[in-house]
């Protein structure tokens, strides 16, 4: 039987880091492709190289082309340039659609079964755009994904974990909507080993503990100075591809595209959905507080912004 066949394309901070765990996952072979000429070929080599020490025989494969993507069963998209000085947010995210829709229009044909998991920025803009050039090829929305809400809700995690001193293995949450600052932690479904949170920590604690989630990317961004997080985002990938292709059914918070589930309709955001080898199987509706719901439809709001500055996007 052959083995699971992940293309991630974008060889830079993000899709590296996500080929070289994928790799070592041992279970898949994975393509990496870059437009850098050279680039994926060498950090792929480099990353093969690795295997004979780490025991591990899968193969990992570099290009600047997309014929050894073809059959691929997912396909991960970090692709994309990050903000330069003097550019505007809507400078961004043009460049950025032009990029991911490049990218789906190469993968989409030669890997028609594949779920594509979206996670280049703006992410929910960037899924919701893949989205409308896949599914011109005949991809059902169940196979257009985006990562953010595995990587919001870890920051989460590793956050409260770190205040009460318990491992982050005990520590339950989930962190809906946009990846962005209007992100939505769920305080109601936040336990540890089942205790919930509110027994745990005062207001207080907790209140300064979501501000930090929400502005998690933006406090390694300033540290790191050039570029932005890479690890967690690529562990959080990758933990979504072994849900897919492990066929794993997890209770992942992902983006999916809303069709009135949550009193949302027609974007792409951040929800708890069944993650499994059909990618998408179901979005789970939890019922929220009147305060969650209000904070979900101002994410809501921000998504939608984005998705109206893409309709108006230049041609070409
Ligand atoms: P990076 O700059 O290190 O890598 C991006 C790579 O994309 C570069 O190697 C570049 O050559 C490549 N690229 C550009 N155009 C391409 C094309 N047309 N085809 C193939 N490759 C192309 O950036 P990094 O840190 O890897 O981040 C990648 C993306 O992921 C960014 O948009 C970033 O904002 C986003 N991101 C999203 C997260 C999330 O939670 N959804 C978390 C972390 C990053
Ligand atoms: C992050 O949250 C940049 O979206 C990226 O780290």
């Amino acid at each position: 039987m052959a083995r699971k066949k992940v293309t991630v394309v974008g060889a830079g901070n993000v899709g590296a880091t996500a080929a070289q765990r994928l790799f070592e996952r041992g279970y898949m072979d994975v393509v990496l492709v870059d437009v850098v000429e050279d680039m994926p070929q060498g950090k792929a080599l480099d990353i093969a190289q690795s295997g004979p020490v780490l025991g591990v025989d899968a193969t990992i494969t570099g290009s600047n082309g997309y014929e050894e993507t073809a059959d691929s069963d997912v396909v991960v998209i970090t692709a994309g340039i990050a903000r330069r000085p003097g550019m505007s947010r809507d400078d961004l995210l043009f460049t950025n659609m032009k990029i991911v829709g490049s990218v789906v229009s190469e993968v989409a044909p030669r890997s028609p079964n594949a779920v594509i998991v979206v996670v280049s920025n703006p992410l929910d803009a960037m899924v919701q755009h893949a989205y409308s050039i896949a599914s011109g090829m005949g991809f059902p929305k169940n196979r257009v994904v985006g990562m953010a809400g595995v990587l919001d809700t870890a920051r989460f995690r590793t956050f409260l974990a770190w205040e009460l001193g318990v491992s982050v293995k005990d520590v339950q949450a989930y962190v809906l909507g946009g990846h962005g600052d209007q992100m939505v932690p769920l305080t109601q479904y936040t336990t540890v080993g089942g205790v919930s949170i509110s027994k745990l920590l005062d207001a207080e604690a907790l209140d300064r503990i979501i501000k930090r989630t929400q502005g998690g990317g933006g406090e390694i961004v300033t540290l790191l100075k050039t570029g932005s997080a890479y690890y967690a985002p690529s562990a959080a990938s990758a933990e979504m591809v072994d849900a897919i292709l492990l066929d794993q059914k997890r209770l992942l918070p992902c983006a999916a595209l809303l069709e009135g589930e949550y009193g949302i309709d027609g974007i792409y955001m951040g929800v708890p959905v069944i993650l499994g080898a059909g990618g998408v199987e179901r979005v789970v509706e939890l019922d929220l507080t009147d305060d969650e719901k209000a904070l979900l439809d101002k994410s809501a709001d921000a998504v939608r912004e984005l998705v109206d500055v893409m309709a108006n996007a230049p041609a070409g």
